[in-house]
C-alpha cells in the first residue's frame, strides 16, 4: 500500500492528477493537501471525494509545525508538489507571497519529507511538479531542452526556478529521491478564468472585452491538462532518481492566433455570426518583463519513458470549450466574489 500527499490537489492541474491516481490505483492512499487559496475548490473533485482512497486536508505548506505534525501523523511515502502561487500578473503584484509559497513551502516540504525518510530515501520519492518559464524566453526557432540554463524573469518563474534548486539540492546533498518535470502551459477543464483561454472563453461567452497583452505576438506551447496529469503519472512511476523530464505538446501558438481561433470556435457554439466573437478583441497594455516565446523539447519523455500526447490541439480545445459552455454553474461560482475585484484591479486601467 502506498501513501502518497499530493499537494495543491484542490487547484487546476492537481484535481486533474488527483483524479487520475484515486481512479487508477485504487490499492494508493491519496490525501489531497491543499491550502483552498483563490485558486483551490474542492468543486473540481466532486466526482471522487467519497472515494474510499481519497482524504482531504486542509492546509497550509508555508507552516512547519503543521506539516511536521502530518508527515508525522500520515507517513507517506511520496510526495507529488503542486502546491504553488501560480499566476504571473499576480506575481507582479505580490512576490512575496510567492517566495512564501513556492520556495519556504517547498522547502518545509521537503525537510519533512527529509526528516522522516531518513535510512529509506530509496524507497520514497518527493516529485516536483515545475513549469518550463524556468528557462526563460525563447527566439524564434530555439526550444527548451533539460540541458537549457535556468533564467527566469517573473517573480513566478523565479520562486518556481528557486524551489527547483532547492529539490535538485535535497537530492545532491541528502541522497534523497527526487524527480522534476517541468511542463509547458496547460488548458482543459476547471482552470481558473484568470489565465488566458479561461478568461477569453469566459469573457467571449459574456461579450465582454478579449483583453490581449501588448501587440498579442507571445507565443505559448499549450498542452491538455490531461495529457500532462498522465506524463506525471509515467514520470512518478518510471523515473530514475534525480532526474528531470520536460512535458510539452509541441504546440505552439502565438497569443492572438490561439484567441481568434477561440473566436471563431464560440462563433460556431453560440450562433453567432462569423467575426461576431472577434470584435471583442481589445489590446491593453503589455505585461512587465513579459516573455516572448516558449517552446517545450520533450524528446526525453518521448524516448525514454514512451509518453506522448494522446489528442490534438484542436480535440482538446473543442473539448474545452463544450466544458466550460456546460460548466456554467462552475464558472459562476468562481467568478463571483473576490475575482470581481482582481479583475478591476487587473484590467480596469491597462
Ligand atoms: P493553481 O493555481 O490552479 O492551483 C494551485 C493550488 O495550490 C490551489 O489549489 C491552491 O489552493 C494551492 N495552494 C496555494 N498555496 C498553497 C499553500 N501555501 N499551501 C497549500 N496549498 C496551496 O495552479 P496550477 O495551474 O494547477 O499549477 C499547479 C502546479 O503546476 C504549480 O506548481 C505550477 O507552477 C505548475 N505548472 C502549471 C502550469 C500551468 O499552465 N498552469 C504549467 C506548468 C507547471
Ligand atoms: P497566462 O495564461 O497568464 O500564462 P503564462 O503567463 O504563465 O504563460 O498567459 C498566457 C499568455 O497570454 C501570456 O503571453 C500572457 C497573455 N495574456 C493576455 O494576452 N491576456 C490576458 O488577459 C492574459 C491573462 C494573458
Amino acid at each position: 500500500m502506498k501513501k502518497i500527499i499530493i499537494t495543491g490537489g484542490a487547484g487546476f492541474i492537481g484535481s486533474h492528477v488527483v483524479r487520475r491516481f484515486v481512479t487508477t490505483y485504487p490499492e494508493y492512499q491519496i490525501i489531497n493537501l491543499d491550502k483552498l487559496t483563490y485558486a483551490g475548490n474542492l468543486a473540481n473533485l466532486k466526482d471522487i471525494e467519497n472515494a474510499p482512497n481519497y482524504k482531504f486536508v486542509k492546509g497550509d505548506i508555508v507552516d512547519l509545525e503543521f506539516i511536521n505534525n502530518l508527515f508525522a501523523t500520515e507517513q507517506p511515502d511520496a510526495v507529488v508538489h503542486l502546491a504553488a502561487e501560480s499566476h504571473v500578473d499576480r506575481s507582479i503584484t505580490n512576490p512575496l507571497e510567492f517566495v512564501m509559497t513556492n520556495v519556504v513551502g517547498t522547502v518545509n516540504l521537503l525537510n519533512a519529507a527529509k526528516n522522516l525518510w531518513k535510512g529509506e530515501y530509496d524507497k520514497k520519492r518527493f516529485y516536483h511538479v515545475s513549469t518550463d518559464e524556468v528557462y526563460g524566453t525563447l527566439g524564434e526557432t530555439d526550444m527548451f531542452t533539460e540541458q537549457t540554463a535556468y533564467d527566469p524573469h517573473s517573480p513566478y518563474s523565479a520562486s518556481k526556478a528557486s524551489s527547483d534548486h532547492f529539490v535538485r539540492a535535497y537530492h545532491d546533498t541528502y541522497g534523497m529521491d527526487t524527480v522534476i518535470s517541468n511542463c509547458s502551459n496547460n488548458y482543459g477543464s476547471y482552470h481558473f478564468p484568470e489565465k488566458l483561454i479561461p478568461l477569453a472563453i469566459h469573457n467571449i461567452t459574456e461579450n465582454k472585452p478579449v483583453p490581449v497583452y501588448g501587440k498579442g505576438e507571445n507565443v505559448r506551447d499549450w498542452l491538455w491538462v490531461e495529457d500532462h496529469a498522465r506524463a506525471i503519472d509515467v514520470i512518478f512511476h518510471n523515473a530514475a532518481t534525480g532526474t528531470t523530464y520536460n512535458i510539452g505538446g509541441h504546440n505552439e501558438w502565438k497569443n492572438i492566433d490561439l484567441i481568434q481561433l477561440l473566436c471563431r470556435i464560440l462563433d460556431k457554439k453560440l450562433n453567432r455570426e462569423e467575426g461576431e466573437s472577434a470584435k471583442l478583441i481589445t489590446y491593453v497594455t503589455d505585461r512587465a518583463g513579459h516573455d516572448l516565446r516558449y517552446a517545450i523539447d520533450a524528446t526525453k519523455l518521448k524516448n525514454e519513458l514512451g509518453w506522448t500526447p494522446s489528442i490534438t490541439f484542436e480535440e482538446g480545445l473543442e473539448k474545452t470549450v463544450d466544458w466550460y459552455l456546460s460548466n456554467n454553474e462552475w464558472l459562476k461560482n468562481v467568478t463571483s466574489g473576490h475575482y470581481q475585484d482582481y479583475y478591476s484591479e487587473q484590467y480596469n486601467n491597462r
